[in-house]
């Protein structure tokens, strides 16, 4: 194993210790715990950032945030963003160039929230292929997330110009749910162009058009349901994004193979926004091929996920493309085939 720490003589023989074996310390969690961390977290803020970019000094963001997933307490959100991260979106349309004139393609957005991801890639993919015929299905566990995604209606104030609840799905004004878990807009990361092609506009309020509603099948379900791929059908696409890291590690790996249940042989998984380790663990295991077109700007193409690490739970390390894992690591997009998912199941009835 790569040393990335100190180094002590045991018996005599000399034994690597490494930050992650630290992380790994019941020891050291036991009798540290919260002063450790917050001792870690205060260096580590006390660093410039031209130094945490350097790889030792990278390996200790990696050890400390390995600390902070232990202890964090994870839940759910409902924060989201139009056009979030484009060159996943990128992604998508070049796998539209593949199919036929007036080909049909089913896609599944799983965990939409309040819809921006899912009018997000309609947007994209009917821009890009008006020809293709578009079956898009938006599943959300919470129902009243779901209700107000399907009426596509937005607020434009601002989070911090809101002076309602913002947290609470029923009570709020529209400016209340769609400012829900959020700090910045959810129009954001958009040009005024891009509004405009989207939207119609009424005073402080926008509503996605109607070409972009069409077509679209709202569905209440949890993606840890087996019973959900018989509710969708086979999928070309299926996108699982920015919601799998709020769970604990073994749900997270169970509901992302249900997931992966859901997608066709041959067609492609999108799954970001989830530990790093669950998801290499669960594509390895399933056999899934990890697509390497754009993956680096795919890795980094959400700042909200790679401003936020090492601190944040859900934060993103920086792509590290000399690991020796880093093509299934850093891998945001898989193929999913029959070969794959033979090997897959052979794999886990030989466990
Ligand atoms: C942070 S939002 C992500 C929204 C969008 N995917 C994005 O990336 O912008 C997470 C959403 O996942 C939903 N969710 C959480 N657990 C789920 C589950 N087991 N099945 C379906 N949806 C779930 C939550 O209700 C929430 O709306």
């Amino acid at each position: 194993m790569k040393s990335n720490g100190v180094t002590s003589v045991e018996g005599g023989a000399q034994r690597r210790l490494s930050l992650g074996m630290l992380s790994e310390s019941r020891i050291l969690r036991v009798c540290l715990g919260r002063p450790y961390l917050l001792l870690t977290t205060s260096i580590w803020r006390s660093l410039p950032v031209s130094l945490q970019r350097l790889t030792p000094v990278r390996r200790y963001g990696m050890h400390l945030q390995s600390l902070i997933r232990r202890r964090a307490v994870r839940r759910q959100s409902f924060g989201t963003f139009f056009l979030r991260n484009r060159p996943e979106l990128e992604l998508m349309r070049r796998l539209l160039e593949e199919r036929g004139h007036g080909a049909n393609v089913a896609i599944s957005v799983v965990g939409c929230s309040k819809g921006a991801e899912v009018y997000s890639i309609a947007w994209v993919m009917r821009s890009a292929r008006p020809d293709v015929r578009l079956h898009v299905h938006a599943i959300d566990i919470s129902r009243e997330i779901l209700e107000y995604a399907e009426r596509g209606v937005y607020s434009l104030t601002t989070p911090s110009g809101l002076t309602g609840p913002t947290d609470e799905i029923s009570s709020g004004d529209a400016g209340g749910r769609t400012c829900m878990d959020q700090s910045a807009s959810v129009c954001e990361r958009m040009t005024a162009a891009e509004m405009e092609a989207m939207f119609e506009r009424s005073d402080d309020r926008v509503t996605v058009r109607s070409w972009l509603r069409e077509g679209i099948h709202w569905y209440p379900g949890n993606a840890a349901d087996p019973k959900i791929a018989s509710v969708v059908g086979p999928q070309d696409i299926v996108v699982a994004d920015r919601f799998l890291c709020h769970m604990d590690a073994q749900s997270a790996a169970a509901c992302l193979r249900n997931i992966g249940r859901l997608v066709k042989p041959g067609g492609h998984l999108f799954v970001s926004g989830i530990d790093l380790d669950v998801r290499t663990k669960v594509a390895r295991e399933m056999g899934w091929t990890p697509m390497t077109d754009l993956m680096k700007e795919i890795h980094e193409g959400d700042a909200s996920l790679t401003r936020d690490w090492p601190l944040e739970y859900w934060g993103l390390e920086p792509f590290q493309p000399r690991r020796r894992d880093a093509r299934i690591r850093y891998a945001s997009v898989f193929r999913l085939g029959e070969a794959a998912r033979a090997e897959g199941r052979h794999r886990c009835a030989a466990r």
